[in-house]
């Protein structure tokens, strides 16, 4: 008899298996409860700027209907170039050093794989817990996750002795998400450094997702690991529309990466991600040209951020992090039960549903993301609920 799943590779046989998890359990609930579990701005509220609306009719009327070049529309990436100059003084040319993506969730697979060698199993140290894409994607394509353990105590920060400890001579490459999701740690400049250091002693390719570069909190200012001595020549940066600009939607994300890595991925872009919609394009044009809104997005996350450790600080047996940016808490929930345990008793008594730690290897956790919602109070009340509902938790009244 067929055997499709004999067929497949085995690294990708077990995503055919049925999964009894929190994912499946949170997938068969759609529309349901209140949804605290997408890292999507403001969902499911209309927040795109007229302006960029207008950018969106003006490109369907005209070109729209059309290619762009399959590493993006020309003025777009050199609008990137100018933002990374901006924003973090790195010195690129958006013809030389951009690649513009239909999101960035692709990129990880786009950005690794030209970097593992066939036939000796290459090594990819990420620290933990990170986004799933950073330790889940490297064994899809021959590649070994080699996670190194961040701790609450620490804040998350990245102990480096860790990473000195898991070093071997298949390691070729470090990944890292900075924020980071789910932690909501912001790296500083010293730890970015150290982290620079190692990389550069054990001569490593690093690779750096900024996707919520646009969302750091005041007091945690944001460095890109690129702009460090001799780290721009083996760096490739991930940015996104989707986090700061709110503009999931869209899918239009875009790589940055030094000249040699940027022609190798301009020419094999056609082959991993096709051409982004020139439609989205004409519309994150006309956002990165305008941004000023994404300041008001900043200050409303800074916002929530504190009105929810204030109702964190009265939960009784749940500990966190205060996140540095992100707009997303990382909580410790572990007294109550596994994450897929309080994920389900969260649905039936509070109405809902935050995303269980185990996405991030992590049963201990829950991440409730505060971004959802365009109205404060609306996105507020949800947490009361989940706050509430822990209160009176069996456990508590025992
Ligand atoms: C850390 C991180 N990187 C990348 C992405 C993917 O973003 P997109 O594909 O929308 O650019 C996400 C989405 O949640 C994320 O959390």
């Amino acid at each position: 008899m067929f055997n499709a799943i004999e067929k497949m590779n085995p690294a990708f046989r077990p995503f055919a298996a049925p999964a009894g998890d929190v994912m499946t359990f949170q997938m068969g609930l759609k529309g349901r409860p209140a949804e605290m579990n997408w890292a999507d701005p403001f969902r499911p509220d209309d927040c795109i700027p007229e302006h960029v609306k207008q950018a969106v009719i003006d490109c369907l009327n005209t070109t729209g209907g059309h290619y762009t070049f399959p590493t993006g529309d020309n003025d777009l990436r050199v609008e990137v170039a100018k933002r990374a100059k901006k924003l973090y003084g790195l010195e690129i040319d958006g013809y030389k050093n951009v690649v513009i993506s239909p999101g960035s969730d692709n990129l990880f697979a786009f950005t690794m794989r030209p970097f593992f060698t066939d036939g000796e199993a290459s090594e990819v140290m990420m620290p933990m817990p990170s986004y799933a894409h950073n330790f889940v994607v490297p064994p899809l394509f021959g590649g070994i996750s080699v996670g190194v353990p961040t701790y609450a105590e620490d804040g998350f920060d990245l102990r480096i002795e860790e990473f000195e400890k898991r070093v071997t001579p298949r390691t070729k490459m470090v990944v890292i998400t900075n924020p980071n999701n789910p932690t909501g740690t912001v790296y500083s400049r010293e730890t970015l450094q150290k982290l620079a250091d190692f990389v550069i002693q054990h001569d490593l390719i690093m690779v750096v997702d900024q996707a919520f570069e646009d969302t750091v909190y005041d007091g945690s200012p944001m460095t890109n690991i690129a702009t460090l001595p001799g780290m721009q020549e083996r760096t490739i940066v991930f940015g996104s529309l989707s986090k700061g600009f709110a503009m999931c939607g869209f899918r239009v994300a875009y790589v940055i990466a030094p000249e040699e890595i940027a022609r190798m991925l301009q020419s094999i872009s056609v082959f991993f991600l096709g051409a982004p919609n020139t439609i989205a394009q004409a519309g994150a044009l006309a956002a990165l040209r305008n941004d000023g809104f994404i300041e008001e997005y900043r200050q409303e996350y800074m916002a929530r951020a504190k009105a929810i450790a204030a109702m964190l600080d009265e939960t009784p047996h749940v500990s966190y992090v205060m996140p540095q940016g992100g707009f997303f808490f990382w909580i410790n929930t572990s007294w109550y039960g596994t994450d897929q345990e309080v994920v389900e008793y969260l649905v039936q008594e509070a109405g809902v549903l935050v995303s269980g730690g185990s996405m991030c290897a992590d049963s201990d956790h829950i991440r409730l993301i505060f971004g959802a919602l365009k109205d404060r109070e609306a996105c507020l009340n949800n947490v009361r609920k989940i706050v509430e509902a822990l209160k009176r938790h069996p456990k508590n009244n025992a």
